[in-house]
């Protein structure tokens, strides 16, 4: 049976995952519009790079489709660092969170795609690891359990959700950047559509970008779909 699908900000398929790869800005000079994003995060990253320390807990908000998955991966590059990536509803269990933080590098970034469905319990783990790079796990059952203070490498929490309000205010306040990203405007998205052309090696007129662009309802992976179709 033949496929149908809609072209719109939704999640990706399987196919789609190693396009994205190569349509990925790689870096923020490469990375189009979402300048006062861009411009706050450059300064942040600049100084997090000359201290030699971890850039503070980042928080990526907005409809899908906007680049926040990207912006991510362009943070870690950007600092040079490495970058693990996970998702909220992932995260089953405290052992998991355990099991991804002790597996970061100082400096590192971890990335939580829809961090508002973090489970409960583990959202409260992350409370002390984002503030002061620990956690306290129970060890052992019954009798023997007992607390085991758990010290971390210092890390980059960057979360992605597309509802900021749908965070509990503990989880929100922890973040020391909160960035919202918005709807690109004409002028962007023509830009993207004329670079997403030329990692495909195809010619595509100023016009036709553009009209590609008016249908794109401000979305960056609109505009992709629309263009690859
Ligand atoms: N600023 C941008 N410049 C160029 N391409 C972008 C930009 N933002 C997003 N894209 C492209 O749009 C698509 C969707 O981006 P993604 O990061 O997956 O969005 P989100 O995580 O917000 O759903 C990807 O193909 C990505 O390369
Ligand atoms: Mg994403």
């Amino acid at each position: 049976m033949e496929e149908h699908r809609f072209v719109d900000g939704s999640p990706l398929d399987e196919q789609e995952v190693s396009t994205e790869l190569s349509l990925r800005p790689q870096n923020l000079q490469q990375y189009i519009g979402q300048q006062k994003v861009k411009e706050e995060l450059s300064i942040y990253i600049q100084a997090a790079r000359s201290r030699q320390e971890a850039l503070d807990h980042v928080l990526l908000y907005g409809p899908p489709g906007l680049g926040k998955t990207t912006l991510a991966m362009v943070i870690a590059n950007e600092l040079e660092v490495g970058i693990k990536t996970t998702s909220g509803p992932a995260i089953e269990r405290p052992g998991d969170l355990v099991a991804l933080l002790n597996d970061l590098n100082a400096g590192d970034v971890l990335f939580i795609d829809e961090i508002h469905r973090l489970p409960r319990v583990v959202e409260e783990m992350l409370y002390s690891a984002m503030e002061d790079f620990f956690v306290d796990i129970v060890v052992g059952q019954g009798p023997t359990a007992h607390p085991v203070h758990f010290p971390l490498p210092p890390f980059t929490l960057v979360g992605a959700t597309t509802r900021a309000g749908a965070l509990s205010a503990p989880l929100r306040d922890r973040f020391g950047i909160v960035s919202h990203m918005e709807y690109y405007d004409e002028q962007s998205l023509t830009e993207i559509v004329k670079r997403t052309a030329s990692v495909f090696e195809s010619d595509i007129h100023e016009e036709a970008a553009r009209e590609v662009a008016l249908r794109s309802r401000g979305t960056p992976r609109i505009a992709n779909r629309l263009l690859k179709r």
